[in-house]
């Protein structure tokens, strides 16, 4: 793999979703495959999941970990081309990612979706700077509109809670939220899920659909409730309108998941990526119920992260 910022640079699904539960059996079986080379962990946004699984899976492989919290410790960058650099930024992102190529092997980059310029969202305005400036290979620790590390993590859950032989129906449904989301999350697994063997729908309120280049035809309900009935998996995520971009259109009904939800399911398992607003997005008994595979989601990340940071190392070796 010589980068990893979508599905589409994953040779085969199901065989990473392999290789991923192989080291979540044994994660020190590769423990030197990244003797001597340095992974830049660099994030311009917050993180607890995404920071700390991507630092143990790259120990667990030998590498040496450098974590950059860009937005906190490093100098203010600037993110234009060809700013005048007479305000408060003080280092361009150019000179930055040239800088880490001369200490890095890998780069990794956390760039959330500004959410004031849908343009700059879409065409990726900060992972594409990285893209063409690195020289050595780029990993997406969630970017404007994909979280490919998490997706791949939820396609390892589901496989490990899929014990039937038919398709299991996978839902991914809006919740509620206090302030406008980016898509990412919900992008992602959408695009993830079209590459999965399951049966999947989306379901949000109306003014809330999700980009169609990454939902292509995959069937939307805009009644939660018709589209829980029968559901093997419920993923929840907030995400704000696409069309009306990072706006938040009125919903009356209530869309937080609760026990009651659940009951129209097959017993279906809760994912949430996390971190989750309880009782706003899902309620407690949801989350602290035997439903939910939350737990089991995140500690996926690390398993996710090695696949991936191996499959990278195997280019670079
Ligand atoms: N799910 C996820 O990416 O968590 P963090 O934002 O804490 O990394």
């Amino acid at each position: 793999m010589k980068k990893f910022t979508t599905v589409n640079d994953i040779k085969n699904l199901q065989e990473i979703i392999k290789k991923a539960l192989r080291i979540k059996e044994n994660p020190l079986s590769e423990s030197s495959k990244g003797k001597g080379k340095t992974i830049g962990l660099v994030f311009l946004n917050s993180s607890l999941r995404t920071r700390l699984s991507s630092q143990i899976a790259a120990q667990n492989l030998g590498l040496n970990v450098l974590t950059l919290n860009a937005a906190q410790e490093a100098w203010n960058l600037e993110f234009a081309d060809g700013a005048v650099m007479n305000g408060d930024t003080v280092e361009h992102i150019k000179d930055a990612i040239e800088v880490l190529n001369q200490y890095c092997d890998i780069i990794a980059v956390r760039c959330f979706a500004g959410m004031k310029s849908k343009e700059e969202d879409v065409n990726e305005s900060i992972l594409s700077q990285f893209e063409q400036h690195a020289k050595v290979p780029v990993i997406s620790l969630e970017s404007a509109t994909r979280h490919p590390l998490q997706s791949l993590a939820d396609c390892i859950t589901i496989t490990e809670n899929c014990h039937e032989e038919r398709k299991p129906k996978v839902v991914l449904t809006w919740a509620p939220h206090i302030k406008p989301i980016a898509h990412a999350v919900g992008n992602s697994f959408a695009e993830w899920m079209q590459e999965m063997d399951v049966d999947f729908v989306i379901t949000n309120p109306e003014g809330y659909d999700l980009d169609k280049n990454f939902t292509k035809d995959v069937k939307v309900i805009h009644n939660q409730d018709e589209a829980l009935k029968d559901a093997d998996f419920i993923y929840v995520k907030n995400w704000s309108s696409f069309d009306d971009y990072a706006a938040m259109p009125e919903v009356k009904e209530n869309w937080m998941l609760t026990n009651e939800k659940l009951e129209n399911t097959n017993q279906a398992k809760v994912m949430h990526c996390l971190p989750v607003r309880r009782n706003v997005e899902l309620s407690d008994e949801v989350m602290d119920g035997e439903n939910s595979i939350i737990y089991q989601q995140a500690k996926n990340r690390i398993f996710s992260a090695q696949a991936v940071f191996s499959e990278i190392l195997d280019e670079l070796n």
